[in-house]
């Protein structure tokens, strides 16, 4: 496939760190240094659902296509208010979407999970036009008195229209999988028999841990999927990594003895914000006219699961 259209939206309200510093014992001083973060995009009175909405309306717009060609649909998201029916139809209802959409959660590798599952179907002669929106809102999920989760997310949603095309040059996806470095429950309907425990918990993370996970799985993928493709780091234009931290980027960088040039960046005034994060940064970026034709550019993206995934995709 190839990638002919993108988009993105954000929340209106901007929280700075001095912001969270009046309710939490936090300052911009502790965070900038640690994890490159200035301020982020915070829900108010949006739907996650509008923002996805707006996001996939303006990627169709770039890719030229109507709603109507869409042959398939998949939505990265992690939380939303509905838990039926998946938020990919709830968007695909409100843009005029005709075709099959799917929901899938994982975690801040989303974009290039969703991104095989394209692939996959397109390779498989069961789609040509496919729609990929990431939708998150980890703001929901986090406990606001934990200043050691709450200050490193985000909000927003970004999308990608895919066309016919061989420009998938391959897609790598791994898995650590442990339940207990990232994790969030929430609390579902009561009922008369159930016996377990069912209060929820806020997003739960043990941020040294992922740290370290975060630079050796990026590395590894992108290292072992670059050598598979028989190419070496001088093909790649542009690494699009996932925004979580800027110190993991940096980290990631270091280790690839890769140049800052190669490595756009908006964590600054975005933070985390889950699976939308690589689609967001490469809208902005795309709009910026950064891209040209033939660049290769480099996903890759890490979180909860543990899952990590890398794609190598020419523009
Ligand atoms: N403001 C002020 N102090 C804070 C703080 C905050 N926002 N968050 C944590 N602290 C404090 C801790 O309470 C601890 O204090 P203590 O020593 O008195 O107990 C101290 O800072 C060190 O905490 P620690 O968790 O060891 O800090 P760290 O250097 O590992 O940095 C992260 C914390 C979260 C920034 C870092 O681990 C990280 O970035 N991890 C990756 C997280 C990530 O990107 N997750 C998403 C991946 S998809």
């Amino acid at each position: 496939m190839k990638i002919i259209g993108t988009g993105s939206a954000l929340p209106k309200k901007v929280v700075t760190n001095d912001m969270l510093s009046e309710f939490l014992d936090t300052s911009d001083e502790w965070i900038v240094p640690r994890t490159g973060i200035r301020s982020r995009h915070i829900i108010t009175d949006e739907k996650i659902e509008d923002l996805g909405a707006k996001a996939a309306l303006s990627a169709l717009e770039m890719s030229g296509l109507k709603p109507e060609e869409i042959d398939y649909c998949i939505c990265s998201n992690v939380v939303s208010e509905y838990v039926t029916p998946g938020l990919g139809c709830v968007i695909g209802a409100k843009i005029g979407l005709k075709c099959p959409c799917v929901d899938i959660n994982c975690a801040c590798p989303g974009f290039i999970y969703a991104l095989d599952i394209a692939e996959t179907h397109y390779l498989a002669g069961k789609a040509k036009n496919v729609l990929i929106i990431c939708a998150e809102q980890p703001s929901r999920m986090c406990d606001w008195s934990d200043r050691s989760t709450c200050v490193l997310f985000g909000d927003g949603a970004g999308a990608v229209v895919l066309g016919p095309g061989e420009n998938i040059k391959g897609i790598k996806l791994h898995s650590q999988l442990d339940s207990n470095t990232i994790w969030e429950r929430q609390s579902l309907m009561p009922t008369p028999y159930y016996l377990g425990d069912n209060s929820a918990v806020g997003l739960q993370m043990k941020g040294r841990e992922v740290f370290k996970f975060a630079v050796t799985a990026s590395t590894t993928d992108v290292e072992d999927l670059l050598e598979e493709l028989g190419m070496t780091k001088n093909d790649v234009s542009w690494y699009i990594v996932h925004q979580a931290n800027l110190r993991i980027i940096d980290a990631i960088k270091q280790y690839m003895g890769e140049p800052d040039s190669k490595f756009p960046v908006n964590i600054s005034d975005h933070g985390n914000s889950s699976s939308a994060s690589c689609t967001i940064l490469l809208d902005e970026f795309n709009r910026k006219g950064c891209f040209k034709e033939h660049d290769v550019l480099v996903f890759s993206a890490f979180g909860a699961g543990l899952l990590s995934a890398v794609a190598v995709v020419e523009w």
